[in-house]
């Protein structure tokens, strides 16, 4: 390659490149706009510092200028001087196989694109993230170091080249880095089977009285779970609906809950519904997971999962311990204290889990937003969910909704829900959380709707392993009856902000376990709402999405 293939290309900074929760979300206009993908790339590779032979991963969850991303970022590596590229044929990956493949082959991190359960399209989302060398997502202090690389760049680098073949399997040359274009799902298939068991998952598949659906919301999942859960499995053909990725997403949002994933909640109710469902979000990581005629909450989810890993080959060696974001249910916890191992309580959002998994803290873990994982990789995996469960009914010979209400009885049941008010006017929003923050001390005794509030405070982190400190993460409150509720702001919109309430209530009277939860949390969510003035400072007073 000749040196001048290499451009120079002055910039200046875009304001707003903060990565949130996870990653940079923007619409995809903002992104489109000449230099602005560049600038946050060459951010990243300016927080690398030396790139010469480094080697990353890249692909994406397919959404509309996803191939546009690959085809950039590819240039931008092989001018920066990297080594070697492995990227996703079709430029796809699930955000959990990424995970995979910086793991099984030791690169020094990767770049996935994706707005997770954000929609796609010309007016939708678009989103990048940087993963580490442990295959997680960065931790606070590197999305801050490329935030800052943000701020000040001048230039980026970039080879002048015709695009990549990106659908064929196989090795290639970009300038002098190495690119090979590789089946997105096989690597991720192979650890999925050395973790299950999957010969006593295929005879519950090809068993004819045990029928399932996979809802994969024409996203990324579609080809992962297809491979595995039908050609491998021996699931019926038609098992997966929505399987294959769409760059508008069918038109939908690709978010695993009752609301959008309505086709799939259509199949597990009425006359004759099926076994098991479950449905993953735009990127692969989120589960939804379903039985008879019966949703299982994301917290009760998690809390299963740990109390029946015995039964999951790969967990024979015991949990190492536990975690949960803290706006997630106490189910957790309740099963590590019958363990006896330990549970964590981590701001929202998956790049708190990385320390503990990579210091052997923790083996399973999750938050209530429909994320469940374990330390086979470093993200969220909504089909390693949706396979841990097949494993469990297998095991257990016992339906979906029996698992759980097993469950309660045993543990006690925590009744939890989220209401989110959505499209709020982003200054009155952020005020509202700022009073709520400057009072949140003198809350205690005052009473609240029908409830009193025996504790409140402002949630802050120190990770037991850096020491580092994320403080801002969320306020509490504790009522007298034992509930809790907890606001935060949405760190993963693209435009005007989003209000989170959590509400939860511990509940042990065998005769009040079967009962409907926002009936359950009605009072301490009035309380809530009162004690924040939701309606005054938003004017609403239902909320958009309830899960
Ligand atoms: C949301 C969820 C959070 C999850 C994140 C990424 O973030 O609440 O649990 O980790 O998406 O999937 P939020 O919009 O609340 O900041
Ligand atoms: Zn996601």
């Amino acid at each position: 390659m000749s040196m001048s293939a290499i451009k120079t290309i002055n910039t200046r900074p875009f304001a707003g490149q903060k990565p949130g929760t996870s990653g940079l979300r923007k619409k995809v206009a903002e992104f489109a706009q000449p230099g602005y993908l560049e600038n946050f790339v060459q951010s990243i590779f300016n927080m690398f510092g030396d790139c010469r032979g480094k080697r990353l991963a890249l692909g994406g969850d397919g959404r509309y200028f996803n191939r546009q991303a690959i085809q950039i970022i590819a240039r931008m590596a092989a001018a920066n001087g990297f080594g070697k590229l492995l990227i996703g044929r079709g430029g796809l990956l699930s955000t959990p196989a990424m995970s995979c493949l910086i793991r099984k082959y030791d690169t020094d991190g990767g770049i996935v694109l994706s707005a997770s359960h954000n929609p796609g399209g010309p007016d939708a989302d678009f989103g990048i993230k940087f993963n580490g060398a442990n295959g997680g997502p960065a931790p606070e202090a590197v999305t801050e170091a490329i935030y800052q690389q943000s701020l000040s760049i001048d230039k980026f680098l970039i080879l002048d080249t015709a695009d990549i073949e990106l659908d064929r399997i196989g090795g290639t040359e970009l300038g002098a880095m190495e690119i090979e274009i590789i089946d997105p799902v096989a690597d991720y298939a192979d650890l999925m089977a050395s973790i299950f068991d999957f010969e006593k998952i295929l005879q519950l598949l090809t068993n004819k009285r045990f029928h399932m659906c996979f809802d994969a919301m024409h996203a990324v999942t579609g080809p992962y779970a297809k491979a595995i859960l039908e050609d491998q499995l021996g699931a019926d053909p038609g098992t997966v609906i929505n399987g294959v990725p769409d760059e508008r997403f069918g038109g939908g949002h690709p978010d695993p809950n009752l609301v959008h994933a309505r086709e799939l909640v259509d199949r597990m109710n009425g006359d004759a519904p099926l076994a098991f469902g479950a449905a993953s979000d735009g990127d692969g990581d989120r589960n939804m997971v379903l039985g008879s005629g019966f949703y299982i909450n994301p917290c009760d989810s998690l809390a299963v999962l740990a109390a029946n890993a015995n039964l999951v080959p790969g967990y024979q060696d015991g949990l190492a311990g536990v975690a949960r974001s803290m706006p997630t249910s106490r189910a957790l916890d309740r099963v590590a204290q019958m363990l006896e191992i330990p549970c964590f309580e981590t701001p929202v959002g998956w790049k708190f889990f990385g320390n503990l998994m990579d210091a052997g803290k923790i083996t399973i873990c999750g938050e209530e937003s429909f994320g469940t994982g374990s330390s086979h990789i470093r993200e969220k995996d909504g089909l390693w969910a949706v396979l841990f469960w097949l494993n469990i009914i297998v095991e257990s010979r016992k339906p979906a909704r029996s698992i759980v209400r097993e469950h309660w009885q045993r543990f006690g049941r925590d009744y939890f829900t989220r209401h989110d008010f959505e499209g709020l006017d982003a200054a009155r929003a952020g005020d509202m959380m700022a009073r709520l923050r400057e009072r949140i001390s003198a809350l205690p005794g005052e009473q609240a709707g029908e409830l009193r509030i025996e504790a409140a405070d402002d949630f802050a982190y120190a990770d037991p392993v850096d020491g580092g400190v994320s403080a801002g993460q969320g306020l509490r409150m504790f009522f007298d009856d034992g509930s809790r509720a907890v606001f935060r702001l949405s760190g993963t919109g693209t435009a005007n902000a989003t209000l989170r309430l959590y509400c939860d209530k511990y509940e042990t009277d065998p005769s009040l376990l079967g009962l409907d939860t926002q009936r359950m949390l009605a009072q301490s969510l009035t309380a809530a709402g009162e004690a924040v003035g939701i309606a005054e400072f938003t004017g609403r007073t239902v909320p958009d999405v309830i899960t």
